[in-house]
């Protein structure tokens, strides 16, 4: 069957089915496997959220105990790729850096190619597992500090901050960015998501498809969002500066970081819980001011063009959150990365169960019937 007209951005095409998430766009509800996202983020951890994506169900308590123990146990990367990493130019974006060292983790892997299930998972837990490794290595690399080891006695979100900033984090900070990554595990089939699910349906590797996902992911109209907000907010002077600074950008008709969705026409319940989250981290961290831009920001927006069903969206609020945990903006978008690998591994292992090589179709709109005219005489 062949439609014969595109969708430009493949709006409204269905390409895949998936059990992992739902969104209803209108309703602004996301559920993984059903479950709502709040109660995840009230309740749940990232490990057991990675648990629920990989295998379509909550873990009992010994599953997650042995899950866990499976993940802390492949936190460390070899000398090899550390060494790697040190020899990256300091310069280098954290992302490039992300991508470049993920490709990399494949050569350690004597059989990168299998597509077997269990193969693919196992070597997803690995990637998980060292990613934060990747991500903290290379910062302290630029920064010129030595490198700390994973900590395997740490959760996920706990073992990243101690490598990134040498000391255990607190247990509200462990707790704010462990909710951070529950929120941005998985989205329906994103650019990232169907990214790595056409990569995988070729039966390529878990490697190439977490890597070709990560250059998706980093696009500013993708993941790359919210470092775009730290930036706007930097340029905001103050809370009372947001409303020319807002107004000017829209009389010019650039887009403003943070907002609008695909897929959302309605509040993004991400970006619910995020608000919440950051204005609390703020009060806390003496990052008030931050918090009081966004939300001045917010305001203007949703006075201009909430009307237009454009809202905050994840990457709104995350970026006061990520800055009041004490990241470099520059780290926000591998902290997407870093979750998001969950998600990605998710929708590759459910490609694969049922796979047929993604291939859609281009609507031709150029010339027929041209004459091949010799070099010489164009
Ligand atoms: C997410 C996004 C790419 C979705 O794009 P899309 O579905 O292709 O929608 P479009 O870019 O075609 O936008 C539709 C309309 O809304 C407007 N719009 C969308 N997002 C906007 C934003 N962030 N700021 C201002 N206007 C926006 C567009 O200008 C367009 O208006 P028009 O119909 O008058 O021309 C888009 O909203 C965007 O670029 N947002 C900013 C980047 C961002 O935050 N990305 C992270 C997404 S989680």
């Amino acid at each position: 069957m062949v439609m014969s007209t595109a969708s430009k951005g493949l709006e409204g095409v269905v390409a895949a089915e998936t059990e992992l998430s739902f969104i209803d766009g209108v309703k602004g509800v996301l559920e993984y496997v059903g479950i709502e996202i709040d109660d995840l983020a009230r309740n749940s951890t990232f490990e057991e959220v990675v648990f629920l994506l990989w295998n379509k169900r909550l873990p009992s308590q010994g599953e997650l105990n042995s899950f866990t123990s499976e993940l802390r146990g492949q936190y460390e990367i070899s000398d090899t790729v550390l060494s790697r990493i040190k020899d990256l130019p300091t310069s280098a974006q954290p992302m490039h850096a992300l991508r470049t060292m993920i490709s990399y983790l494949a050569l350690e892997d004597s059989d990168p190619n299998s597509t077997k299930p269990e193969e693919v998972q196992r070597k997803a837990l690995g990637i998980l597992a060292k990613a934060p490794a990747i991500v903290a290595a290379f910062d302290r690399h630029r920064r010129g500090e030595k490198f700390i080891p994973p900590d395997t006695s740490l959760s996920f979100a706990a073992n990243f901050l101690k490598m990134l900033n040498g000391k255990a984090p607190t247990e509200t900070m462990e707790r704010a960015f462990d909710v951070c990554m529950i929120l941005h595990a998985d989205h329906g089939l994103n650019a990232s998501t169907f990214t790595a699910r056409v990569i995988i349906s070729t039966l390529s590797d878990i490697y190439s498809t977490m890597t070709g996902a990560i250059g998706a992911l980093r696009g500013p109209l993708h993941g790359g969002a919210n470092e775009g907000v730290m930036v706007m907010l930097n340029e905001i002077s103050s809370v009372a500066a947001a409303e020319d600074y807002v107004m000017g950008k829209m009389t010019r008709k650039e887009k403003i970081m943070g907002f609008g969705h695909r897929v959302y026409k309605a509040y993004d319940p991400r970006a619910t819980y995020l608000k919440t989250l950051a204005e609390q981290l703020a009060k806390d961290t003496g990052n008030s001011d931050l918090y009081e831009k966004s939300h001045a920001v917010e305001q203007v927006m949703e006075r201009e063009v909430a009307a237009k069903g454009i809202y905050p969206n994840v990457d709104f609020y995350s970026a006061t959150t990520y800055h009041c945990i004490g990241l470099e903006l520059d780290l926000f978008t591998p902290m997407f990365a870093l979750s998001r690998i969950s998600g990605w591994a998710g929708h590759g292992l459910e490609q694969l169960e049922a796979n047929r090589l993604i291939r859609p179709t281009a609507e031709y709109t150029g010339p027929h019937g041209v004459a091949y005219v010799p070099i010489g005489q164009r």
